[in-house]
């Protein structure tokens, strides 16, 4: 393993100043006479109102304004960012007297203090013409809508027809399961400082996709492009709850133009749960047809899953598992059910999380009744091309992840029949698997890189650091391409001043940034080496600046010859040398980087002209179950995952980690419980929304192949973020039958569903 560089274990680049409280996020920013907002949310599921008291509230000391529909500016509408546009929904709060959903803001008070905005929030009555609503897929009053209808650019994935192959089959499983809805909690609260100076607007806030939100500013206050600026160089916790501008930065930036001061807006902890996106949830009927040697036949896959009534919130979670196994024939399709709340959107493996434990639970049935090994069952049907276009993978080592998880596992320790490994104490241990896949993606990205004669390096691109650790990935790739240590290299990401800003999400960050960068790199060592023939350095006269390489300051040639980059410039009379590419995907058109600099989503993959790629994963889990008081705790969990070349080893070990953490939430805990009297959600605080805590989390082991997909990119990384937590969930009821002889089909798995 190198020591510098592309897979080096090196710590992160930020570790020592985030443990040190050091970083300044978003809205830890207070400009001068800086005031503060608190939101109103509407208590009712649905409602026109009939009467707004703000007296009360205006009269707090402190308080500067009360806005309402009533007084708020009228605003233009923002386009979801799945239908085109930069919003996490299209509909605006506070632009008319109809609440559309619980939880909806209403108010939003403006005071010297954050105790007065609180203060003045909490004395807004409204009074509500209340109207029927439905926030369960499970009851009447939700609208169904066919997805490949009604938005075709979200196709279902078809190979022929499975349904009579299944019908005919030998064996088969035909099961529907359940998972939750869920929400993100971030440890940074959604806040946004907004500021005005000299007509512009700047914006301080986390962001995963800091255009969206310029662009969406830019749209909802009719402001020219030049004058909106969105700050975000960190952000505590996003995972897709930050990939599209919400409502809150849009008013923020209104009651600041209002009152003539810096606003500042944080949306409270209980608020979160209505204020912005959040997972649907999702229901999946799956049925698989084998022959008796435990070879599949036909798969299909039917999806029911929630979204809002005013925007279709895509479910695509069929693409991968249409492409995961060898399917002879396939139907993946789509119904979404309109309901009385936000719009949902992404959260950690958005479709593949739920689409996963599914899945991979019907296949642990069939493995059942076909009295075969789970994972023998699985190599046997790996997918060899894609099923669904017939074009050959970039690069597929699924069967590798599980050969090697099985082993580090002890996979072969195994007794296959359920209740067949308990303790002697009467504890019943289960031994469940789970493969996983995600669609690898490549987004529009543009590296900007200007080197100095002392050696230290600018480099700004398009990413966010959500804590996932993009800027270490970055720092090792730089380091690898132009020598320059981290300590060096000053990185600017996550400011609208350096456009694009894409939406860093879908695990493209790292795996998209590093092409431009590593191209920009090439650029830089080819003016270097043009730079020091102009200095007399005629040795370096038409290389090729891929034979080059930088070192300690140095620039290499493969004959051994040398030159100092201080020399370099000297020599040439210039101070620094600059080099900007844009990385591109195979396929993607031109227009994409206009889509992404209007800050609209452009996503490319998983299928390229000439072949299909995904990241993938093995996850191998012990379960034990005390057999009085039935709680699954896992007590140990091997994961093994092919996500092409690791750029940061630290930091792609670590969001592998964490998302055998969320696996382990989505498996046995966190649910946002429905509440079908007042509408939204009922948990909602962390008091009550099950996180996983350190007692839930026992021995995680995690391993990365590390073999480059030069297919893909020429650095040869796919994502790793999201694919992290695919089949975790599986693996953990595959686990919990396993321990207990029960099948259970809907997600979260509690103690009273093993009662
Ligand atoms: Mo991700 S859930 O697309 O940040």
């Amino acid at each position: 393993m190198a020591d510098i560089g592309i897979g080096a274990n090196a710590q992160r680049v930020d570790g020592r100043e985030k443990v040190m409280g050091k970083p300044l996020y978003g809205a830890d920013r207070l400009p001068a006479r800086t005031v503060f907002a608190a939101p109103v949310a509407a208590t009712v599921g649905r409602a026109r109102i009939t009467a707004l008291d703000t007296a009360a509230a205006e009269r707090v000391k402190g308080v500067l304004a009360v806005f309402t529909y009533r007084n708020m500016d009228r605003l233009k509408k923002v386009d979801f960012s799945f239908a085109g546009g930069q919003a996490i929904q299209s509909h605006l709060p506070m632009q008319a007297p109809e609440v559309l959903y619980r939880g909806e803001c209403i108010a939003l008070s403006v005071a010297e203090t954050p105790e007065a905005a609180r203060e003045a929030a909490s004395l807004v009555r409204a009074t509500y013409d209340e109207q029927p609503f439905a926030v369960e897929m499970t009851a009447a009053g939700g609208t169904e809508v066919v997805q490949a209808k009604a938005t075709p650019w979200f196709p279902d994935f078809v190979k022929g027809d499975p349904v009579p192959l299944i019908d005919a089959a030998p064996v088969s499983v035909d099961a529907v399961y359940y998972s939750a809805a869920q929400h993100h909690n971030p440890m940074e609260m959604l806040s946004t400082v907004a500021e005005w100076r000299e007509g512009g607007l700047v914006v301080h806030e986390g962001t995963q996709a800091a255009q969206a939100m310029k662009m969406g500013l830019v749209i909802a206050l009719g402001l020219p492009e030049d004058k909106v600026r969105v700050i975000s160089p960190y952000i505590g916790g996003a995972f897709g709850q930050r990939g599209a501008i919400s409502p809150h930065t849009i008013l923020a930036a209104v009651a600041a133009r209002r009152v003539g001061r810096p606003v500042k807006l944080t949306v409270p902890r209980a608020q979160i749960f209505h204020a912005t996106s959040f997972r649907a949830a999702t229901e999946h009927r799956i049925r698989i047809g084998a022959d008796r040697d435990g070879r599949f036949v036909g798969g299909l896959h039917l999806v029911r899953s929630q979204t809002s009534r005013f925007d279709l919130m895509p479910y695509t979670g069929e693409e991968t598992t249409s492409r995961t196994y060898g399917w002879p024939a396939f139907r993946g399709a789509t119904t979404l059910v309109q309901l009385d709340t936000q719009t949902p959107g992404f959260m950690r493996a958005p479709m593949e999380m739920a689409s996963f434990f599914a899945l991979e639970s019907a296949v642990d049935e069939l493995a059942e009744k076909l009295a075969m090994d789970p994972v023998e069952l699985r190599i046997l049907n790996d997918a060899k091309t894609d099923p669904i276009s017939g074009k050959p993978f970039s690069s597929r080592n699924l069967v590798r992840c599980l050969q090697r998880g099985a082993e580090r596992f002890g996979w072969s320790q195994r007794k296959r029949a359920p209740r067949s490994m308990q303790l002697s104490d009467g504890t019943l241990v289960g031994w469940g698997v789970a493969a996983g896949a995600y669609p690898a993606y490549i987004t529009p990205a543009i590296a900007r890189i200007r080197m100095h004669a002392d050696g230290r390096v600018e480099l700004s691109v398009g990413a966010h650091e959500m804590g996932q650790g993009i800027r270490s990935a970055i720092a090792a790739v730089a380091e690898e391409e132009l020598g320059v240590p981290a300590g060096r290299l000053r990185l600017l990401i996550g400011d609208t001043i350096v456009p694009p800003q894409h939406v860093t999400s879908g695990a493209t960050g790292a795996a998209t940034v590093s092409i431009p960068i590593a191209k920009a790199s090439l650029r830089l060592r080819q003016t270097l080496a043009e730079l020091a023939v102009k200095g007399g350095r005629t040795v370096f006269a038409g290389v090729d600046p891929t034979m080059t390489r930088l070192r300690g300051g140095r620039l290499h040639l493969p004959s051994g010859e040398s030159v100092s980059v201080a020399d370099i410039f000297a020599g040439a009379r210039v101070h620094h040398a600059d080099a900007e590419a844009s990385g591109t995907a195979p396929g993607m058109s031109p227009d994409s980087f206009k889509q992404a600099a209007l800050g609209k989503v452009a996503f490319f993959g998983p299928e390229f002209p000439t072949h299909v790629s995904f990241s993938y994963i093995a996850h191998f889990v012990e379960v034990r179950v005390d057999p009085l008081v039935p709680r699954a705790r896992v007590t140990r969990m091997v994961s093994v995952a092919d996500c092409g070349r690791v750029l940061s080893r630290r930091t792609a070990e670590s969001q592998l980690l964490g998302g055998l953490v969320w696996g382990i939430g989505s498996a046995l805990s966190e649910a946002s419980e429905v509440d079908p009297r007042f509408g939204g959600f009922l948990n909602n605080n962390i008091a009550e929304y099950q996180i996983p805590v350190n007692a839930d989390v026992r021995s995680l082991e995690v391993e990365l192949l590390d073999t480059p997909d030069l297919m893909f990119s020429e650095i040869g990384a796919k994502g790793v973020g999201e694919v992290a937590c695919v089949g975790a969930a599986g693996a953990i009821a595959n686990a919990i039958y396993h321990a207990t002889g029960k099948r259970v089909r809907t997600l979260p798995v509690r103690i009273e569903t093993l009662l």
